[in-house]
């Protein structure tokens, strides 16, 4: 009866987890049975959304969305659930992507990428700081890359302060492109990075919509600066005070604080390597922008144009470092070139302004550069410190402005939905070649999926002499009037009739309504948007007038001289325009990404509110069709829905076929296939490839998943079955014990005797009440002397010899101990064989084809430690404390003066080493000093450590010689972490006695391993050719 209960309670279990996995949809979009319906894919986000299932994978792209609150689901405990596992073994994650590309591009030795889209708010750069952060938590690191993990990090919120603003749509915007390289070396440590930066919205720094505010930085200041600073920078703390502050009518953000943030960036700008002067100079650009939107303007009577604000003037000068009589001239008057001659020309009063607007932009814009590229030297590949970076690996996350439609959209929209444009095609052209590449190398045909190719949206706007940036252009190079109306008109002229193209005058009536005269509408593949061309023009000359430049260029504020040099005064020739600079700096992007392996992270905004819980299905729907996440989902299941590699399947299904379990020794494809035989595969179902299986519809992994999880339900049952048996058992031994020491009373006894009697003659019939106690005797007898006789190790193959009753048992038992031994011998060995593997590619990378005695060490494990506990000295022990012996080993010095040796012991603590002479220390060496090892290149054990000549505590450098000397540098070197400070020296080596005096080894060939004094006082080692050390 209980056996049913127990098989009854697991069907209640298997059905509730099938119906849980009903409830949050599938993981994978490829899995959903109806994958043509939008509707479909809408309500499995949206189901796994409201149980906070915010990831979804389509294939490899994992579809995001942003739940608007804090998830308990980015713990370091969850990065290690992630660590090393396949995408499919867990839950869809952002650390799954980053831990797969991480292993692609280990494995592979391939560059990646991960991009991440999505609109505004959509968790892009969220996403892009968690994946950041998981590598800095999670890849092996000594402390040099942990500071450059941290300078990573760090780099965030500076650039946030700096380069995003509150919108609309985002409390916390990006508003310029960024895409950071990481750089790994080939142990998988972080060593390097660097970003790009793309086009920062500018317009910003002078003007903001209603609602909006200026970058965060300038908010922080007046927020966050102690009483002094502000002082200093001639600040006031009310940010209504500041023109350029006052456009958006909004200068607290709710969802922010500008104090605490302000707090964050200025801790982190010294540990990216901003001195204090330049943290200082910094400010007071910033504090100069603020005081040149305060820079009023009046009008004389005769039109001329003049500074009404002179106070704001000295402000400038101070915090510019600028010259005030030649920027108030600059401020009011333009420098032209006419004919080789210079002239001086007045501005008007709108003309001022725009003047002291495109200089605040300019400054602000360039001192942003230039913050840039100061956080890149600062992760900047040291060289000195990897002589050789090759075999290191790059993985580059895009995290830039995703597709935006505003209420008005003008010449940056314009920018920013051509990027986006870009980023579609790069993605059409990878996942489908991608795709097609896999079913090519697979040897399996290939069926053609309609989708939009955007090329011609892309072709409209960047093609040479007819696309939308070069009439632009053209417009702006022209000589005569022209204006933004002068460049819509060509844009008609031309394009007129283009099916991505429309304007006022070209629609039909419907479209006529909605659109202005000064709009053009572009046919984007996510949406329409029109585009009001006035500042077309403006924006993408993008020109500061020369004397302002000039004026700049003279400013001793070193950041500004920085940002305007003056070649670029002296320079006759134009600068490119924006929007062509715009499009040169994306054509190199996509070179970049073209040359990596992509893997994508498309976000999804849930909602407009920025709220937790909202799920607003109109608003997905859109970002779904534009994101193209249905045609992606189509691609992926044109042919097959599934694919897994052969290793994978077989691992994972394997328990489900008796001649795979437990496992399959021949041809991975065979065991694939018979596996899928004995599941009952219909050959439409699925085909194998050269590597991998593909299946071809969801409800065949999901039967085969089903068959999985019965399975792994059956064997709990046994687990707890066994579990009851030994319960059993234990009380047999305990009555047992009771009985013989005559607690049980005679009557019990003499009853047990006459049913022991009479089972021992019933003992060959069927199991009866007659022999059931001397039969259950005998399997109790059996599994007491079986628990005493079990064999130790595996490779003992005896076993109790079982009564003919429990044969079948007997055997079972025999499996599963022996299994048992073998997972606690894995799990013993393996972490124990990784550190032996770590170890040997360090040595070799090391001494491999550089010392003589490298490839005898090869074959020989790696010991823990040459001396045993006992061997080293109690009173060394204890003076060392907590700082415990990690290795030891017994080595010889050599005196440096007289070369005389001395037995002395080398024993390494995870800081430093110490030279025991048997009960004292006689050396400390600090990890942090050592300045280099050395060895020759012949077979001898010779080693050097050399120590820092001026640094008293430190003796002099060691000269040694051990007998395991590739073993013991090799553990030295990786515990310092020093392994590029081993120098191989082929004929001797130079070290410095005390006070500077140099001392030398000689290393020649000779017929017997001999230390000898040499001539000129030098040390000479004679090394046998095939001398085994
Ligand atoms: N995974 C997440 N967990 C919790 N909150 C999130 C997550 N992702 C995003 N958010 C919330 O959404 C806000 C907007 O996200 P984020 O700044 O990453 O958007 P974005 O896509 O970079 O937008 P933009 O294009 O404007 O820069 C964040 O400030 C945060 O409050
Ligand atoms: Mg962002």
């Amino acid at each position: 009866l209980s056996h049913y209960h127990i098989i009854d309670e697991v069907r209640l279990v298997m059905e509730s987890a099938l119906t849980a996995r009903d409830r949050v949809g599938v993981q994978d979009f490829v899995l959903l049975e109806n994958y043509n319906s939008e509707a479909a894919f809408i309500e499995n986000l949206r189901r796994r959304f409201k149980e906070n299932l915010i990831y979804t994978y389509i294939g490899s792209v994992l579809v995001s969305v942003n739940p608007y609150k804090e998830l308990e689901i980015y713990s370091k405990q969850q990065m290690e659930r992630y660590r090393g596992v396949s995408f499919y073994e867990i839950s869809p994650h952002i650390y799954a992507v980053s831990d797969n590309t991480y292993r692609a591009m280990r494995t592979e030795r391939k560059d990646q990428c991960i991009l991440i889209s999505g609109e505004s708010g959509a968790g892009k750069t969220e996403a892009s700081k968690k994946i950041l952060l998981y590598y800095a938590v999670t890849c092996p690191m000594n402390d040099h890359m942990a500071a450059l993990g941290d300078r990573l990090l760090q780099s965030n919120p500076v650039l946030e302060a700096f380069g995003n603003a509150k919108t609309l749509r985002n409390d916390n915007s990006s508003r310029f492109g960024k895409y950071m390289d990481v750089q790994f070396d080939f142990r998988g440590a972080p060593v390097g990075g660097h970003i790009l930066n793309y086009l920062l919205e500018k317009s910003r720094v002078v003007h903001q919509n209603h609602g909006e505010r200026n970058f965060h930085i300038f908010y922080q200041l007046l927020e966050g600066g102690d009483e002094d600073l502000l002082n200093t920078l001639d600040l006031e703390r009310n940010p209504q005070n500041y023109q350029y502050l006052v456009k958006g009518n909004c200068p607290r953000v709710s969802s922010i604080s500008d104090k605490n943030n302000w707090k964050v960036v200025m801790k982190a700008l010294p540990v990216i390597g901003f001195t204090e002067e330049e943290v200082q100079k910094l400010l007071n650009i910033i504090a100069g922008v603020l005081h040149l939107g305060n820079t009023q303007f009046g009008e004389g009577e005769e039109g001329e144009t003049y500074i009404t604000t002179e106070t704001q003037i000295t402000k400038l000068v101070k915090l510019l470092g600028v010259d005030g009589s030649a920027l108030r001239e600059a401020l009011t008057h333009k420098k032209l070139t006419a004919k080789g001659e210079e002239m001086i020309s007045p501005l008007n009063f709108e003309q001022a302004i725009s003047a002291r607007d495109a200089l605040a932009k300019a400054v602000y814009g360039r001192t942003f550069t230039w913050l840039v590229e100061k956080i890149n030297q600062s992760l900047a590949l040291k060289d000195e410190i990897y002589h050789s970076n090759k075999g290191s690996s790059v993985i580059g996350l895009l995290d830039i402005y995703g597709f935006e439609v505003l209420q008005h959209n003008s010449f940056e929209q314009f920018c920013i939905n051509y990027c986006n444009e870009k980023l579609q095609q790069l993605f059409i052209e990878l996942t489908l070649r991608s795709e097609q590449e896999e079913y090519e190398t697979e040897g399996i045909a290939w069926e053609t999926v309609q989708y939009f190719d955007n090329k011609i949206i892309c072709d409209l706007i960047e093609e040479k002499h007819k696309g939308i940036i070069s009439i632009l252009d053209e417009e702006c190079l022209r000589p005569g009037e022209t204006c933004d109306v002068s460049f819509l008109e060509k844009l008609e002229d031309t394009l007129g009739g283009h099916p991505h193209f429309v304007t006022h005058k070209l629609a039909n009536g419907k479209t006529r309504r909605v659109m202005s005269r000064e709009e053009f509408r572009l046919l984007h593949y996510a949406g329409e948007v029109n585009y009001n061309v006035n500042g077309f023009l403006d924006k993408n000359n993008d020109l500061l007038n020369r004397n302002l430049k000039e004026v700049m260029c003279q400013s001793d504020n070193q950041i500004l001289s920085r940002c305007f040099r003056r070649e670029e005064v002296m320079d006759q020739k134009r600068p490119e325009m924006a929007a062509t600079q715009f499009k040169n700096s994306l054509m190199k992007l996509m070179e970049i990404l073209m040359s990596k392996e992509p893997s994508y992270v498309r976000c999804i905004k849930p909602n407009d509110a920025k709220q937790p819980g909202r799920f607003d299905e109109v608003l997905v729907r859109h970002q779904v069709k534009y994101l193209g996440l249905m045609e992606n989902l189509r691609v992926r299941r044109a042919g097959f829905a599934y694919r897994r590699r052969f290793e994978a399947f077989l691992q994972r299904y394997k328990p489900l076929c008796p001649e795979t379990w437990p496992n399959w020794h021949g041809r991975l494809v065979d065991g694939v296939s018979t596996l899928v035989n004995h599941l009952g595969y219909k050959p439409e179902e699925y085909k194998l490839g050269r590597s991998k299986i593909f299946i071809r519809f969801p409800k065949t992994l999901f039967t085969t998943e089903d068959a999985l999880e019965r399975r792994r339900q059956a064997a709990e049952l046994i687990r707890r079955c066994l579990t009851d048996t030994l319960l059993l058992f234990v009380s047999a031994c305990i009555l047992e014990t009771a009985f013989c020491m005559y607690t049980i009373p005679l009557v019990v006894y003499g009853s047990v005797f006459i049913r022991f009697i009479k089972g021992f003659i019933y003992r060959h019939e069927e199991y009866c009440p007659e022999n059931e106690y001397f039969l259950d005797h005998v399997r109790y007898s059996f599994l007491k002397n079986l628990r005493k006789n079990l064999p130790k190790s595996v490779l003992d193959k005896s076993w109790p010899t079982p009564p003919p009753l429990v044969v079948e048992a007997s055997e079972h038992l025999r499996t599963l101990h022996m299994r048992n031994m073998v997972v606690k011998y894995c799990r013993r060995v393996q972490p124990e064989w990784k550190k032996q593997m770590v170890q040997k590619v360090v040595a070799s990378e090391i001494f491999k084809d550089q010392k003589d005695n490298y490839p005898q060490s090869v074959g020989r494990l790696f010991l823990d430690s040459r001396l045993e506990r006992e061997q080293i000295n109690l009173k060394v022990v204890q003076t060392l404390g907590n700082d415990k012996v990690q290795y030891g080993a017994s080595v010889t010095k050599y005196d440096r003066r007289g070369f005389k040796p001395r037995p002395r012991q080398l024993l390494l603590t995870n800081t430093f080493a110490v030279l025991v002479d048997r009960t004292k220390i006689k050396q400390r060496i600090d990890y942090t000093a050592l300045r280099g090892i050395s060895v020759s290149s012949l077979s001898d054990g010779m080693f050097v450590l050399h120590m820092p000549s001026e640094d008293s505590k430190q003796k002099a450098d060691a000269v040694l010689q051990c007998d395991h000397v590739i073993e013991l540098v090799t553990k030295l070197a990786m515990m310092a972490g020093k392994i590029d400070y081993v120098n191989i020296s082929p004929g001797s080596i130079r070290f410095t006695v005390a006070r500077g005096k140099e001392g030398i080894i000689d290393f020649v060939r000779g017929s017997e391993m001999k230390v000898t004094k040499g001539k000129r006082g030098h040390l000479l080692v004679t090394v046998p050719r095939t001398n085994t050390t």
